[in-house]
């Protein structure tokens, strides 16, 4: 697959993104790949392959756990909050740095796709109510358990950890980070009105819905500045067991009360063409970020016709980032890419993460 952006592309313009000035208008999509270290530090690896994708507009870390309980839905993945995560995440802040890059730490909580064989404790969720999943434990593949619901005394603490991860992120030398409030995770339990069955002010209506998520960026809003925060939502989406009907009132809610902060951009991971992008849209007035969610011919053409007309203010693009450390740059000439290796997506070891050939590295060993 190969597409042409033409030198004056819209995706190739420069964008402020609250705090950031980003040289591009493609993003990379946060990207779990499940190489950290079995306490949560980022693999020694990570710092050599987000440098390597430095060129994009913005990099979006992969899913990092604000804490223990809120890192348990798959192996080997990060999180933000002990001083040798924040160490570690802040050699490749500055690994990404002296590449010329800028990137936000992606922040998430995985509320009832936990499993207590990987975090060590229990699953909350806003309803004891079990996501019809498996995951990968330790000892082999299981099904998610039914999670705790979270007492309203137990809200407040989540809240607390997010802000505080935040400030890791910051004092660790990023650019800012990404609310994950998508693809099945807690704060999108919350926002359902499928797994969030609660009769307190955190359930039932879509205000109620909506609180936490709005909490969560409020809260770090408030701690790093609302320019060095961002949100992810993908309303509708079936990941992590989700079956939403509701799929539009609560985000309509929540991006309403947050608009007054003036974060850093919306993400959105949804079809454009779907109900729900063109219902939230024209609620949105501050830079939004597209993930069309599909690997098809035609999508680089979409989304530069999207940014030219201005419904999108950037691109999110993560398989296409994972497989080619020069995205960037083979789209200006419309070079192949090279296709994404799934078998390596979430295998322990460099094959698949930092070797992903660089046009320049495939000339030379042509030419060897
Ligand atoms: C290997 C892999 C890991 C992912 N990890 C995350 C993640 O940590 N956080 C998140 O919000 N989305 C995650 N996603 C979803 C991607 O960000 C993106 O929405 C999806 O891959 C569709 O976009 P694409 O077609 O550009 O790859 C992941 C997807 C893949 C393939």
């Amino acid at each position: 697959m190969a597409y042409t952006l033409a030198d004056d592309a819209s995706l190739l313009e420069s964008i402020q993104v609250g705090d950031v000035a980003a040289p591009n208008r493609i993003f990379m999509a946060p990207l779990t790949r499940s190489r950290a270290q079995a306490d949560g530090t980022p693999s020694d690896l990570a710092a050599q392959y987000y440098a390597q994708r430095a060129a994009a507009g913005l990099i979006i870390t992969e899913a990092t756990a604000v804490s223990k309980a809120a890192n348990g839905a798959y192996l080997n993945t990060p999180g933000n909050y002990t001083d040798r995560h924040q160490q570690k995440w802040s050699e490749i802040g500055e690994a990404v740095h002296a590449a010329g890059g800028r990137m936000f730490m992606q922040l998430w909580h995985v509320g009832r796709m936990g499993h207590p064989e990987i975090s060590g404790v229990e699953p909350v969720a806003p309803s004891a109510i079990a996501a019809d999943v498996t995951t990968h434990t330790p000892s082999g593949k299981k099904p998610l358990p039914v999670p705790r619901a979270l007492a309203v005394d137990d809200i407040a603490p989540i809240v607390e950890q997010f802000r505080r991860a935040a400030r890791r992120a910051i004092d660790a030398g990023l650019d800012g980070v990404e609310i994950h409030g998508a693809n099945g995770y807690l704060l999108h339990q919350f926002m359902s009105d499928v797994t969030n069955q609660r009769t307190d002010a955190y359930g039932g209506s879509p205000e109620n819905r909506a609180r936490l998520t709005a909490e969560i960026v409020e809260a770090v809003a408030a701690e790093i500045g609302p320019g060095r925060v961002g949100l992810r939502i993908s309303p509708g989406n079936a990941a992590g067991g989700m079956h939403d009907v509701d799929q539009v009132s609560a985000y309509e809610v929540l991006l309403n009360r947050i608009a007054p902060l003036d974060v850093a951009y919306l993400h959105v991971l949804v079809d454009p063409d779907a109900p729900a992008f063109g219902a939230l849209r024209g609620l949105w007035f501050g830079p939004l970020v597209l993930n069309t969610g599909r690997e098809t011919d035609t999508r680089f053409c979409q989304l530069e016709e999207l940014a030219q007309w201005g419904v999108i203010s950037a691109a999110a693009v993560g398989r296409a980032f994972l497989a080619n450390p020069d995205l960037i740059d083979r789209l200006r000439v419309g070079a192949d890419l090279n296709e994404p290796d799934v078998a390596t997506f979430y295998a322990p070891g460099p094959a698949g993460y930092v070797d992903y050939p660089t046009l320049e590295e495939l000339a030379q060993a042509q030419s060897a």
